[in-house]
């Protein structure tokens, strides 16, 4: 995907986000914050018995790189594996966002991936 391309990607996914809103009853969520700006993304999941995301919601507030990484994470999220989720790292949010964004704004690109990470972190005893 060329420059151009990867930023008409971000800016749609700010514009229309995907998968926004809370979930009732949520089976993981975590708040996590960038502390150099106050931005703030909450994420929601749901997760079935054979450890798939069944369903994943976001909450937030911030720029538009952490908000578009957000819709673009629950875009891929949503029906796989929680063993996906776990294994998500930098190289697959620059594979979405663009290496460009990435160098510039990593901790903007990378916001919602750590509020994955620590929701996984903290999973209610049943789901692990
Ligand atoms: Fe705050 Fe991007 S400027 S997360």
């Amino acid at each position: 995907m060329d420059r151009q391309a990867q930023i008409e990607l971000l800016l749609d996914h700010y514009e229309n986000p995907r998968n926004r809103g809370k979930l009732e009853n949520p089976d993981a969520h975590m708040t996590w914050g960038n502390p150099g700006c106050g931005d703030i993304i909450t994420l929601y999941l749901k997760i079935d018995d054979s450890e798939r995301i069944t369903d994943i919601a976001f909450e937030g507030e911030g720029c538009t790189v952490s908000q578009a990484a957000a819709s673009m994470l629950t875009e891929k999220l949503k029906g796989q594996a929680l063993s996906y989720a776990a294994s998500l790292s930098v190289d697959d949010i620059t594979s979405w966002v663009g290496r460009e964004i990435m160098l510039s704004r990593p901790r903007c690109a990378l916001l919602a991936l750590d509020t994955l990470k620590l929701a996984l972190r903290y999973l209610p005893k049943k789901l692990v």
